[in-house]
């Protein structure tokens, strides 16, 4: 039905009414103070009607805050789910950005040509560590969990603990790996014949670029930026230091902190069990992986 033709059916619910009204009405001897009455009676009903459906919206809401003490209801309704939500509160925050377009005397420890503070610095938020889930946050993203890698026991997790991380830092090591190009000499000069990449190399960049691209275009920020006049040129300069509606990441990170696994362990302890599904990689997969010799049981073969 067309919506617009709502206030014609309620014209129509009124003169059904009122034509009703009209044989009894008639007997009073009058028509008008029918009408009148009629009209308030459909007021009224419509006032209850709003007034019930108002409660009934509220009462909602306050039910899902109690199923969600935690309140990450905004979050949950803007991400698939994380089992991070279930066990912490992840505050917003208006976070100024320092968006610096020149390099400031004492830039930012991320900005800083490469030395071992700088790479402790990226390596901490580059946090690849993986932290257990269970069947049902599995299940909770659609995935069945019998195709799942789960922890070995002596991770002592139990058998219902699957290996997860969370995207952000998986994110954040792309990026960093994208920041180590720049610096290629240092990070990986004298590594490769005639210092040419092998194309294993190639494909963990280009896979990062393309997963720094999805992460952004996901996201979207659409927070405008702002632009003043200078005196140097004609055109308006932007301004970059501007504020910013933010997930707390120092939550998330400290979250990640407490429960992921440590790297060295993971790898020297996890090992494929015999009685699992197995996924048969490509010959293209295992060309590339065995290009850049990386044993097949690592966690980077994926
Ligand atoms: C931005 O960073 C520079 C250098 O670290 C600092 O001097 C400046 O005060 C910062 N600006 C803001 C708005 O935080
Ligand atoms: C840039 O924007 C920030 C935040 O609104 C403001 O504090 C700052 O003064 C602006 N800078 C210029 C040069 O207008």
């Amino acid at each position: 039905m067309d919506p617009y033709d709502e206030p014609y059916s309620v014209k129509a619910l009124f003169d059904e009414a009122s034509s009703d009204a009209s044989s009894s009405e008639t007997l009073l001897g009058s028509r008008k103070p029918a009408r009148h009455y009629y009209g308030l009676f459909f007021a009224f009903n419509i006032i209850l009607f709003s007034l019930s459906a108002m409660l009934f919206l509220v009462s909602g809401y306050r039910l899902m805050e109690l199923r969600d003490p935690l309140d990450n209801g905004v979050l949950r309704r803007s991400s698939e789910h994380s089992p991070i939500f279930d066990q912490v509160h992840i505050p917003f925050v208006e976070i100024s950005r320092n968006g610096s377009f020149i390099t400031p005397p004492h830039p930012s420890i991320y900005r800083q040509d490469p030395s071992p503070e700088v790479d402790a610095a990226w390596n901490r938020l580059a946090n690849i560590n993986t932290v257990p889930m269970s069947s049902e946050d599995v299940r909770k993203l659609g995935v069945d969990p019998l195709t799942t890698a789960r922890y070995p026991a002596e991770f002592g997790f139990g058998d219902d603990a699957h290996i997860g991380r969370l995207d952000v830092f998986h994110q954040i090591h792309c990026l960093d790996n994208i920041r180590k190009e720049i610096y290629f000499d240092h990070y990986y000069g004298g590594r490769f014949i005639n210092d040419i990449p092998t194309p294993s190399h190639r494909a963990h960049v280009t896979h990062c670029l393309e997963i720094v691209l999805q992460a952004l275009t996901c996201s979207a920020s659409v927070e405008p930026i702002l632009h003043y006049w200078v005196d140097i040129q004609q055109m308006p300069f932007p301004n970059f230091s501007d504020k910013h509606m933010c997930r707390d990441f120092d939550t998330i990170l400290r979250w990640q902190e407490e429960k992921s696994v440590d790297m060295a362990y993971f790898k020297s302890t996890v090992r494929r069990p015999d009685n699992v599904q197995i996924h048969h990689m490509s010959q293209a997969y295992k060309d590339a992986l065995a290009l850049n010799q990386v044993a097949p049981n690592t966690p980077e073969s994926s």
